[in-house]
């Protein structure tokens, strides 16, 4: 091959690969992607190529291109960078019903030999999370990735149709939003600060601004736990209204997650099918039991858990997979919550919230409830739980200045993400997890 014939560049990109796969047979097309697979029948060399955007399968014959193309053909490996020009026939062999006829090819950055091998997956349990890097290239990480995407994005239209205002907030602050146990502490010039476990607090202080709110960041907590559902640093979407109770914000929870799915429904058939998940839309309003009512089924099923205790994950599990569509668990025992939840005038050991638990055995999606808009009751709580007033000198204050009713929840988006791809573990969730044992890559 002569220098001149490396030197000939390709046009630059005309297509991606979904207006490729969209363009009428013989539409001349130059496209640049990564090597999914490659092969050969008999003369004819195949490769498919991916470029986020779709994967189309390319046929080259050695009398169709330059001997330069061809080179770079046989040379290209997995994974490879590439360009490729040629013209779209149709051809019903081909996995999206359409070929590029290759008329020039181009390595733009040669791959080294792909290390994700199966017989290196089955090594060892964690290579895939390991070389999560270069394993999200594939085609179930991707559809994830897509899906929690689009979950957002459905959470973003649904505020602000609904004339929410996003805001923010800081990750390094001084307070304990649900509990000490799980902080990761950090240190702040030499003063004690931790990573933030919610907003919701600066969510309260927002309020009074801005009347309805919400949030989109990471929450970070330090859980010593290992299951198939903790991450220590997830996204969290959080949303606060003032002149709100619970009712109105159980309503908004349920709405939100079923605008979430019905828009994954509507924009993600392909990476469902390519996860092997049917999802149904949820039905509304979502059923509602209370905490007592829990309390009862643990009874009947011979499960532990006595009046006051948090429940436990075997009896969320046995309420999430009796049930086919998302449901609400009412009315918690103070006891099992944070400082912040109101408790009913009558009722003063059981709260205004709700946790929203996916079905499917998959679980808790969301915690919220109602505040204490009241300064001594407030004061009396954190005094009662023991908990540094001076820290919440700011929280406090606000109920000083014109507080209203207010409610608000937290809904955890690798958990959602989870549920609606049918994930065994939250990690697959996110592009690149925080475990306990995991900070890298
Ligand atoms: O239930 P949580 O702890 O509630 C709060 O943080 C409230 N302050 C939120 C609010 O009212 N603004 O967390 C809310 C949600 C959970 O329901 C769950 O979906 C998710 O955040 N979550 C986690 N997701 C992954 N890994 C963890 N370790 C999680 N902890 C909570
Ligand atoms: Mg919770």
């Amino acid at each position: 091959m002569t220098v001149q014939e490396r030197l000939i560049r390709p046009r630059s990109r005309t297509h991606f690969i979904a207006q490729a796969l969209a363009a009428a047979p013989g539409t001349s097309v130059t496209i640049m992607g990564w090597v999914a697979t490659k092969s050969s029948i008999g003369g004819i060399k195949f490769a498919t190529i991916r470029d986020g955007s779709g994967y189309i399968q390319i046929a080259c014959k050695k009398d169709r291109v330059s001997p330069a193309s061809f080179a770079d053909f046989e040379a290209v490996t997995k994974e490879s960078a590439v360009a490729v020009e040629g013209v779209v026939r149709e051809d019903k062999r081909a996995p999206s019903g359409r070929e590029i006829s290759v008329t020039g090819f181009w390595i733009i950055s040669l791959a080294e030999d792909w290390p994700i091998t199966r017989s290196a997956v089955k090594s060892h349990s964690s290579f895939l999370y390991d070389k999560r890097h270069l394993a999200i290239r594939g085609r179930k990480a991707s559809a994830v990735i897509r899906i929690r995407s689009e979950i957002v994005y459905a959470a973003f239209d649904h505020f602000v149709k609904n004339g929410f205002t996003l805001i923010s907030a800081p990750s390094i602050v001084q307070n304990a939003v649900e509990g000490g146990s799980t902080l990761f502490e950090i240190n702040y010039f030499g003063k004690k600060a931790y990573l933030s476990q919610s907003a919701q607090l600066y969510e309260e202080a927002a309020l009074a601004a801005l009347g309805k709110v919400f949030i989109f960041q990471p929450a970070f907590r330090a859980e010593k736990s290992k299951t198939s559902k903790h991450l220590t640093e997830f996204w969290m979407i959080e949303a606060e209204q003032a002149f709100a109770g619970q009712k109105e914000n159980m309503d908004l929870q349920e709405n939100l997650l079923s605008s979430k799915v019905r828009r994954v429904l509507d924009r993600r058939v392909e990476e469902l099918k390519t996860l092997g998940r049917t999802l149904k839309e949820c039905p509304l309003p979502f059923p509602r039991i209370s905490y007592d009512e829990v309390c009862e089924l643990a009874k009947r099923k011979g499960l532990a858990l006595e009046w006051g205790d948090d429940i436990p994950s075997e009896v969320e599990m046995a309420v999430s997979a009796s049930q086919s569509s998302p449901l609400f668990i009412t009315d918690y025992p103070l006891s099992a919550r944070s400082f912040y939840h109101m408790t009913y005038p009558d009722r003063p050991t059981v709260t205004e919230s709700a946790d929203l638990i996916a079905p499917e055995g998959y679980g808790e999606l969301a915690t919220g409830g109602r505040r204490i808009e009241d300064y001594n009751l407030l004061m009396d709580r954190i005094k009662g739980q023991n908990l540094d007033a001076g820290s919440f000198g700011w929280y406090l204050e606000l109920r000083k200045y014109g507080m209203p009713v207010h409610s608000g929840f937290g809904m955890g988006v690798e958990r959602v993400t989870r549920w609606l791809g049918g994930l065994k573990h939250i990690r697959a969730a996110s592009l690149f997890p925080r475990t306990m044992t995991r900070v890298s890559p």
